[in-house]
């Protein structure tokens, strides 16, 4: 029954890595490493007007306060004066608390979704301020690094007072990511904490050193440079504050550096940590030297190769 207005979408949205280095809350980079699917439905029956309803497994929460896609939900349902039941079947691929933007790929296609059903309209800084509404959920406050890159595709540089969000290509034969990934006990609220280390005032050095970075890397996207991406990969902020909390975080590093990766960095809030290589570079060595580097501080691993993948796309209508 597809003629009418449906009455269900199903969106898959990508998985990202968020700062890059330099770019806190600010650079977001979809990666074709995971993906979540959500179907948000006009629930039938009398009693259900108003009603948010969220199945998912796998831990997923299913009070719409507390869940990324269920508090996007709920902010444009409240915005467009949606008064309808929805039902919201979340299916995850991206694992969750690993800085990989599993919280934001579940918000970013409940967002789409809702659009889409419904026929909102909305653009670009809309849909990503609605699936910013979700990070709220795990983050303690919007951001919207992860969600831009996880709704739009491709590199994207995020402004939020107001909201404007800048999308730039990255073409999937720009650079290829190795992302390593922990096997570690991940606090509850794991981003709220790590925000938390971050000092709320920085010395005017590394400030200017990070928006040097910063603006390298941006050149390093649109010169379509991956040596001068690498080489801006680099964090005097936020990168101190959090390191410590990741076991072998130095000699993953370093590891993957000597390994012949052109960048690494921090993934979002951690503890994943993020190589950005050359494509023709050897990713099975650079992702063996990062296993190595979290064994050698006792933490077992798994290392994932990815591209840069496009955004949230409608996978189905029903
Ligand atoms: N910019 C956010 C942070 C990303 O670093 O806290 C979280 O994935």
């Amino acid at each position: 029954m597809t003629a009418g207005a449906p009455s269900s979408v199903t969106v898959r949205a990508p998985s990202s890595t968020a700062n890059m280095g330099p770019g806190f809350d600010v650079f977001g980079l979809a990666l074709g490493a995971f993906h979540d699917t959500v179907t948000v439905a006009k629930a039938r029956g009398r009693g259900r007007a108003g009603r948010i309803t969220i199945a998912g497994g796998g831990g997923v929460p299913t009070a719409a306060s507390r869940n990324t896609a269920g508090l996007a939900v709920r902010h444009i349902a409240r915005r467009f004066g949606i008064g309808s039941g929805l039902e919201i079947l979340i299916r995850k691929g991206v694992p969750a608390g690993f800085g990989m933007g599993s919280s934001a790929a579940s918000a970013a296609a409940a967002a789409v979704a809702m659009n889409e059903l419904f026929g909102l309209g909305m653009d670009d800084n809309g849909l990503v301020g609605s699936a910013g509404a979700g990070e709220r959920a795990s983050a303690g406050s919007a951001h919207y690094d992860n969600v831009a890159a996880s709704v739009l595709g491709g590199f994207v540089i995020v402004r939020t007072d107001p909201l404007d969000v800048v999308k730039v290509r990255a073409p999937p034969g720009l650079l290829t990511c190795v992302v390593a990934i922990p096997d570690v006990e991940v606090p509850e609220k794991k981003t709220m904490v790590s925000r938390g280390a971050i000092p709320a005032r920085v010395p005017l050095g590394d400030s200017v050193a990070n928006l040097a970075n910063a603006s390298s890397l941006v050149a390093g996207f649109l010169k379509r440079d991956p040596r001068l991406i690498g080489s801006s990969i680099r964090d005097a902020i936020a990168e101190p504050a959090r390191r410590g909390a990741i076991p072998g975080f130095d000699a993953v590093k370093r590891g993957a550096a000597r390994a012949g990766a052109l960048g690494v960095a921090i993934s979002g809030a951690g503890p994943s940590v993020i190589a950005f290589c050359d494509p023709g570079a050897d990713h099975g060595r650079i992702a063996g030297a990062m296993r190595r580097g979290f064994r050698s501080a006792g933490a077992g691993s798994r290392t994932v190769v990815c591209r840069p993948s496009g955004g949230a796309a409608v996978t189905g209508r029903g």
